[in-house]
């Protein structure tokens, strides 16, 4: 198994926020799945789903996953909030490094993502009911795939990182 940091969790959650502040606490290099996939495309997510439908995406994300295990050490990896949903990721995760899921609430996730147009899954009349379904379903996925579980709703960002920094404790 790899040493990087990876983190999980709903789309919302703060994995970006938490990242960047690891990585710069860690002096790590932080890389985002979201953004190495529209680097290679030269596309945003939202033209990939429109254009090409969203199992294209996954299949991206499962070759970046892979392209990750080759060439990234001692970095810090957030994944798109649906990347642990395929089954075929979760042993690529594992080689990958050590797993914290950060928990939230759906309401959480509503306030933060409200006003966002980039996420296509959310681009729906009802976001708040969509948020609920698909976090329903994907929580036991999350918990499965993890090593650790940070329940991150009601934590700061401070805190969250430090948990992350003495490895979930
Ligand atoms: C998705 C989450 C997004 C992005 C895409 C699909 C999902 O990433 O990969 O819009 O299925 O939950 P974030 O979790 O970084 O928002």
């Amino acid at each position: 198994m790899k040493d990087n940091i990876i983190l999980i969790g709903f789309m919302g959650c703060g994995k970006s926020s938490v990242g960047i502040r690891l990585s710069y606490q860690l002096r790590r290099t932080m890389i985002d799945t979201d953004k190495w996939i529209e680097q290679r495309q030269k596309k945003t997510i939202s033209q990939i789903f429109q254009e090409s439908g969203e199992e294209a995406f996954r299949q991206m994300e499962t070759e970046c996953l892979k392209e990750l295990i080759r060439t990234a050490d001692r970095q810090i990896i957030s994944v798109g909030g649906g990347l642990p949903m395929r089954e075929e990721n979760h042993e690529l995760l594992k080689e990958l490094g050590r797993v914290f899921y950060l928990k939230v609430t759906p309401e959480t996730v509503y306030e933060r993502v409200k006003n966002d147009t980039t996420r296509p899954l959310l681009q729906v009349e009802d976001p708040m009911e969509r948020i609920r379904t698909l976090m329903e379903k994907r929580a036991p996925v999350y918990e499965a795939c993890a090593d650790v579980i940070l329940e991150a709703s009601d934590l700061t960002l401070e805190e969250i990182t430090e948990k992350i920094e003495r490895n979930g404790k």
